[in-house]
C-alpha cells in the first residue's frame, strides 16, 4: 500500500466511513452508532400540535423543537430592523448575518433571548409572510436539521415530515375540523386573555390553512408515510397515548 492509500484510508476510518483495521492495530474496530429516533409532527394550526408535542417529548425523554418558534424569531428580528416581509436584498443581507439559535423551544436572535416577543398578532402575522420567502426558508432549514441530527427529538411544525426530516423515524400528522380547531384556539386566547369572536378565529384559521397548504415552498402537505391522528374527539391525554403507541409499536418493529 502507498503512504498516499494508508493516509486515504487512515482518514476514512477517523472518519467512521470505513470499518475494520484500527491504526496501530491495537483498538477495536469503529463502533457503529446508531442515533436516537426522529419524530415529527406535522399539521394544520389549531390540530393541537404544540399541546400534544411538548408532552410527547417529556414522555419519551426527548427533546422538543419547536420549529415555528424560530420562524417567529426570524420575524422579530426582521420587525425591530423595520426591514418589509418581501424578498428584498436587504432581507437577505439581514438574513446572512441573523445569528439565530434555540434550545427546541426558547430562541435567541444575535445572543438575546426572544422567546417572549413571539406570540404577539403582528408577529403571527408577519412571521406568516415570511416563511412563504425562499431565502427565510433557506437560513432556518439547515439550523431545524442540524438540531434534529443527533435524534432523540420531537420536531413540530408544518413541513418537518417532508422537508427538514424526510428520513423521521416516526412521522404523525395531526388533523381536525374547521369547527373543533376554530374552538380551540378560540379558547386557547381566551386564556391568554385575548378576547375575539369565533368568527374573527374561524376567518384566522381558514386564512392560515390556505396559505401553509397552497404555499409553493415547504406547503403544508401530509407525508405519504406518516400516521393520521384525527383529533377531533380526542382529549390531548388520548392523543399523546396513541401516538406513544404509536412509537412503540415502531420500535418493536425495527428492533432486531
Ligand atoms: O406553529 P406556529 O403557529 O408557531 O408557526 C408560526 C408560523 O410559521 C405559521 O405561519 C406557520 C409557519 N411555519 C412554517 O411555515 N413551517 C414550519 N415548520 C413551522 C411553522
Amino acid at each position: 500500500m502507498s503512504r498516499e492509500e494508508f493516509e486515504f484510508e487512515r482518514r476514512l476510518r477517523r472518519r467512521k466511513l470505513l470499518g475494520g483495521g484500527s491504526e496501530g492495530g491495537q483498538s477495536p474496530p469503529p463502533r457503529v452508532m446508531r442515533r436516537q429516533p426522529i419524530i415529527t409532527i406535522d399539521g394544520p394550526a389549531g390540530a393541537g400540535k404544540s399541546t400534544v408535542s411538548g408532552e410527547l417529548a417529556r414522555r419519551l425523554g426527548y427533546r422538543l423543537l419547536d420549529t415555528g418558534a424560530m420562524y417567529r424569531a426570524v420575524a422579530v428580528s426582521v420587525a425591530a430592523a423595520g426591514l418589509a416581509a418581501e424578498d428584498t436584498e436587504a432581507l437577505r443581507v439581514h438574513l446572512a448575518r441573523m445569528q439565530l439559535t434555540s434550545d427546541g423551544t426558547r430562541v435567541w436572535v444575535d445572543g438575546r433571548e426572544v422567546t417572549g416577543e413571539l406570540r404577539t398578532p403582528e408577529i403571527s402575522e408577519l412571521t406568516s409572510r415570511l416563511t412563504m420567502l425562499k431565502p427565510v426558508r433557506d437560513a432556518v432549514t439547515p439550523l431545524q436539521r442540524r438540531l434534529a441530527a443527533d435524534g432523540g427529538v420531537v420536531l413540530e411544525g408544518r413541513d418537518t415530515g417532508t422537508v427538514v426530516c424526510p428520513d423521521a423515524d416516526v412521522k404523525f400528522y395531526l388533523d381536525g375540523t374547521v369547527d373543533t380547531r376554530v374552538r380551540r384556539r378560540h379558547a386557547e386566547l381566551a386564556q391568554r386573555g385575548v378576547t375575539t369572536s369565533l368568527d374573527a378565529v374561524r376567518k384566522e384559521i381558514e386564512r392560515r390553512d390556505e396559505q401553509d397548504m397552497t404555499r409553493a415552498l415547504a406547503p403544508l402537505r401530509k407525508p405519504a408515510d406518516a400516521i393520521v391522528v384525527d383529533t377531533t374527539d380526542l382529549t390531548a391525554g388520548e392523543v399523546v397515548q396513541r401516538m406513544l403507541e404509536a412509537v412503540e409499536r415502531r420500535r418493536c418493529c425495527t428492533r432486531s
